[in-house]
């Protein structure tokens, strides 16, 4: 069975929408945030602080790759995974890339003040969103099997988009 990957941008809801839809499938949830931190011993801004980004990052291409192992769970990545193309190739490999997306007064409302997310904090998250999402968005683009969008949207109803999409691709599909 093939893994679904929740992938796009912070603050698009790709932990809670993961975390549901896999109780709804009956299937493992992976989310990469969490095996970094457990790995770590310590939370996603102290690495950043700490050891910095590029730390941060390796860190993340191994919680990838162990998520990839895990054949048929439901995982969510952090919004920079895909931007490193070995993990979008490792993460397309192991299932269907379903991609997250939000509109940037969304993915400022949900984020907050940002202080869990060091690549927003300290600055103007506005501009910092609009940055991001314009650097990042041919990765996104190109990583994506389906895109869904979450803004102005409740966590099931995105689940249930999802699973329309998925199951939606008819017996014998490359996503079973
Ligand atoms: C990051 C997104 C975060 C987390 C880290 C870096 C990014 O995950 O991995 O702060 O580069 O976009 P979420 O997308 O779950 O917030």
């Amino acid at each position: 069975m093939r893994a679904i990957v929740l992938m796009g941008f912070m603050g698009t809801g790709k932990s809670e929408v993961g975390r549901r839809l896999a109780q709804r499938l009956g299937r493992a949830f992976v989310d990469t945030d969490a095996l970094i931190v457990e790995r770590a011993g310590k939370s996603v801004p102290a690495i950043f602080a700490e050891d910095g980004e590029m730390r941060f990052r390796t860190l993340e291409a191994e919680a990838v790759a162990e998520a990839t192992r895990r054949r048929g769970a439901v995982i969510a990545v952090g919004g920079g995974a895909v931007v490193d193309p070995a993990n979008a190739g490792r993460l397309r490999a192991a299932g269907v890339m379903v991609h997250l997306t939000a509109d940037p007064d969304t993915i400022l409302a949900r984020v907050g003040d940002a202080p869990d997310r060091p690549l927003l904090a300290g600055g103007d998250p506005r501009e910092a969103v609009t940055r991001l999402l314009a650097e990042r968005e041919a990765a996104y683009t190109a990583a994506a099997d389906v895109t869904v969008d979450t803004s102005a949207r409740t966590v099931d109803e995105v689940v249930d988009e999802i699973r329309r999409t998925v199951a939606g691709q008819g017996p014998g599909n490359r996503w079973k």
